[in-house]
């Protein structure tokens, strides 16, 4: 019998403890002193034992209001991550036959529930300068079935950023040509300056967010959406938690935004200055390069389509040889996966020292055979 495939994951979840977890855009660097008492104290009090508040823990819907500069009437919904929401609100907008405007590279989990309810994706190719959508570009892919644009700023995976004006025009073509706008802002923390999209469109625009990246809690999958009345109503027909989401991730997710204020910006330094070191590493490595610099995300590609090396055995060498994780393309993209690895960054310096070893060896190890077969 032949072995079964290689589970990356798998292997990384088994290895935790020695791997430099750099493949999911997690957060690694908010101190647990942030977080961990709060859900201490969910356990202490045995609040799982009871169901939590079902429309969610009060202070936390303010919060996340105030952090989405909402109104104190203007509905959220707390999910299991923002995927969950992903889900409701793609249930609730596509009819069969509808397409959803997005890009590739972009992120591969939206494109899927939109399949699902039986629409197309219309993923333009943005792996060339200035590696975003324009208005131009849009305008010229709306058709008569076009449903919905989804915008994610900054952009996993390649950590382009929109600029205020762009965001301004593609909210305005979205009201302008009757389309949802779907503002995926997932990673808005990291960048110098974000814009909510729904500014300029409030009643098309569909907010999903998640505490997965910013406040380093991706393992309590909490997130959520926000939206004009009208809109989170349709979106609250398709919730599967009505007795709400896990209480001690709302704990956490309630001290994390409590607190950000206090811990981001160091956050956010040390992000950047990864970034910079991992740039560092590239550039002494022939043949690779970084399409994005700086990252507004915290997490870029590594473009080695020039080396012969393939993502994917980029990513096992460095996996099981450096105990380093960083993932193949072909999970972001159906057409440039063959081209980039994708590495995050919010970690511990010594999980980049450990990158920064890694990744020309394993590039020295893998071209080696090719080179001999020349
Ligand atoms: C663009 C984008 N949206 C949504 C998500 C979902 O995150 P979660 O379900 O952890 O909130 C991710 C996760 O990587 C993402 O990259």
């Amino acid at each position: 019998m032949p072995d079964p495939p290689f589970d990356a994951f798998a292997y990384g979840h088994t290895h935790f403890r020695d791997i430099a977890w750099m493949c999911q855009n997690t957060n690694h660097l908010v101190p647990r002193e942030v977080v961990e008492p709060a859900m201490l104290q969910a356990i202490a009090e045995r609040r799982y034992t009871m169901y939590p508040p079902g429309k969610g823990d009060p202070e936390l819907l303010d919060l996340v209001r105030g952090d989405l500069h909402l109104a104190a009437d203007d509905p959220v919904i707390l999910t299991a991550g923002g995927t969950e929401a992903l889900y409701m609100l793609e249930r609730a907008f596509f009819a069969p036959g509808d397409v959803l405007i997005s890009t590739d590279p972009g992120y591969p989990i939206i494109h899927r529930f939109a399949e699902l309810a039986g629409a197309r994706v219309e993923a333009l190719p943005i792996y060339e300068p200035p590696y975003r959508l324009s208005a131009e570009r849009v305008q010229e892919a709306i058709g008569p079935k076009t449903r919905m644009l989804l915008l994610i700023d900054p952009l996993n995976p390649l950590g382009s950023g929109y600029s205020r004006e762009e965001v301004k025009a593609l909210a305005e073509i979205a009201h302008d040509r009757h389309l949802l706008l779907l503002d995926d802002v997932t990673y808005r923390d990291f960048p110098d300056h974000h814009t909510l999209a729904r500014e300029f469109a409030p009643e098309e625009t569909i907010t999903v967010w998640s505490v997965s990246k910013n406040c380093g809690l991706a393992g309590m999958r909490l997130g959520g959406v926000a939206a004009a009345p009208k809109l989170a109503n349709e979106i609250a027909r398709f919730h599967t938690n009505d007795l709400g989401v896990d209480v001690v991730a709302q704990w956490a997710a309630r001290a994390a935004l409590r607190t950000k204020g206090s811990w981001l910006d160091a956050v956010r330094r040390q992000t950047r200055t990864n970034g910079e070191r991992i740039r560092e590493v590239v550039a002494g490595v022939e043949g690779t390069r970084l399409p994005v610099f700086p990252s507004q995300a915290n997490m870029f590609v590594i473009d080695i389509a020039a080396t012969g090396v393939t993502p994917e055995a980029l990513q096992r060498e460095m996996l099981l040889r450096h105990g380093v994780f960083v993932r193949a393309g072909g999970y972001v993209s159906k057409n440039f996966g063959h081209r980039f690895v994708r590495v995050s960054f919010s970690n511990p310096a010594a999980d980049i020292e450990r990158f920064a070893t890694a990744f020309p060896a394993a590039m020295r190890a893998l071209r080696a055979p090719a080179a001999r077969a020349a």
